[in-house]
């Protein structure tokens, strides 16, 4: 295929859009000067976003208009031709298919490069997919990659299972903290890739993505980081990072109602996954639909001020719980072991994430306090996922990180007792609070840590 990125952006197919704010113009010109982790404080993303090109609708609109359209005319039969061997694409405004590139999945494709400071990205139908295709793309039959041993479960099942049992993929698994483990893990010439999460679910532990991508690239391997836990807060490619995965599912999103994932990397690797005959997210067939795409973009313009929000709530209730004596995982706490580093890479401003932890001891302790925080002081819901305006509560051992056995979940540092709390932002905060507290009080929760 055609280099289509390159020409795509510059190529400016809606007649009312913006002149400038191609991707490639003034982000990628940031980018090269602070991929190698320097100085990347400048880069505010919302800054980067702002930056895009907006796209008007047909008929002047402020907001783009939707092409939903599955297949394409050509004026000229040659025209399908020169389209399959990529001398037409997006980068001469035409396009063949759907599930190939579609332009309205390409203008939030746009702004989720700009958001990472990556040459390109592109939209997919899940987080899981994004994730699945990605590793695919680098990684051949019988390929070894290292991942972190802290990551999503279901992500976890992908390296540990299914691509094990369908392409005997292997995965050597490392403490992520550890950078000498993780150097000694990477065989040269075999590895192909190092797997990790920016800030760890549900551990919450933060990857020092400048070491891991100078160590990476010292030993050729391509660095790949799932951003979904911090958008704005860290921008990985940013520090060094060669692919940023999103489930946009969580924060991006920010409604709870849809399902999507983003890969965002170089345009020549975002182009192979777009590939006629080699690339896996044209061929396994898991693109984001029109609609979807549309319904993100109308997201993005308030993600930076959802995220300031959901961290300065979160950081509130980790703050307060500790003085209670409540045993809580938060990056933003000074004792958190990754503190340092993240107030070190983390973007200004964005503050240290909407999600904490407390461990309440037991599973059965932690069902408890879950129904009384939703059935009883309506703090929040019980509920899987995260980055939702509501607070989201669940018990990451029994329920998103039940995939793994219990070796493996003490090595991801879950606990039995272990509650991620996703830090919603409707009410106010003192309401909110005293919801929490509520249960904090009625389940003795701090005497739980004293008897320990
Ligand atoms: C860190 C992380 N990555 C990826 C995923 C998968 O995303 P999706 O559910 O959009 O497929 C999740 C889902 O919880 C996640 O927490």
């Amino acid at each position: 295929m055609a280099d289509t990125f390159v020409k795509v952006n510059a190529n400016n197919g809606n007649k009312r859009s913006h002149e400038n704010g191609v991707v490639e113009s003034k982000d990628a010109k940031k980018l090269q000067k602070y991929s190698n982790g320097n100085d990347h404080h400048n880069v505010d993303p919302a800054a980067a976003l702002a930056d895009v090109r907006h796209e008007f609708g047909e008929h002047g609109g402020v907001n783009m208009s939707i092409e939903p359209s599955a297949t394409y005319t050509v004026m000229e039969p040659d025209h399908l031709r020169q389209m399959f061997v990529g001398e037409r694409g997006p980068h001469t405004d035409s396009f063949v298919y759907s599930r190939h590139f579609n332009p309205t999945v390409l203008n939030l494709s746009r702004k989720l490069a700009a958001l990472e400071g990556t040459e390109a990205a592109y939209g997919t139908a899940s987080g899981m997919s994004a994730i699945a295709c990605a590793l695919l793309q680098l990684l051949n039959c019988g390929g070894h990659l290292v991942a972190s041993s802290t990551l999503y479960g279901g992500t976890h099942s992908l390296i540990e299972h299914f691509l094990a049992r369908t392409c005997n993929i292997t995965a050597t698994f490392v403490d992520i903290a550890d950078l000498e483990e993780v150097e000694n893990a990477i065989v040269e010439g075999k590895t192909k890739v190092l797997y990790f999460e920016s800030m760890a679910n549900p551990s919450l532990k933060v990857s020092n993505i400048p070491e891991l991508a100078r160590i990476g690239h010292k030993k050729g391997v391509t660095v790949v980081v799932d951003n979904t836990f911090a958008p704005m807060v860290i921008s990985p490619a940013r520090l060094g990072a060669d692919v940023v995965i999103h489930s946009l599912t969580k924060f991006i999103s920010g409604g709870g109602d849809i399902i999507a994932g983003a890969v965002c990397g170089t345009k020549s690797f975002v182009n192979s996954l777009m590939d006629l005959q080699q690339g896996g997210v044209m061929l396994l067939g898991p693109t984001m639909n029109a609609k979807v795409a549309f319904e993100i973009s109308e997201r993005i313009p308030h993600l930076a001020i959802r995220m300031k929000e959901h961290s300065r709530r979160a950081l509130e209730y980790a703050t307060r719980l500790k003085k209670l004596g409540i045993k809580v995982l938060y990056p933003g706490l000074e004792d958190h072991p990754q503190h340092e580093l993240l107030k070190s890479i983390g973007n200004k401003e964005y503050g240290f994430g909407g999600i904490l932890c407390i461990d309440v001891g037991s599973a059965a302790k932690a069902n408890q306090v879950m129904n009384y925080l939703q059935n009883y002081s309506q703090f929040g819901f019980m509920a899987v996922s995260l980055g939702y305006y509501e607070t989201l509560i669940s018990c990451s051992g029994s329920s998103t990180s039940s995939e793994m056995n219990e070796e493996e979940q003490k090595r991801a540092g879950i606990t039995p007792g272990l509650v991620r709390i996703s830090v919603g932002y409707v009410g106010t905060l003192e309401q909110k609070w005293s919801q929490l507290e509520k249960a904090v009080t009625k389940f003795n929760l701090e005497n739980e840590k004293k008897e320990k």
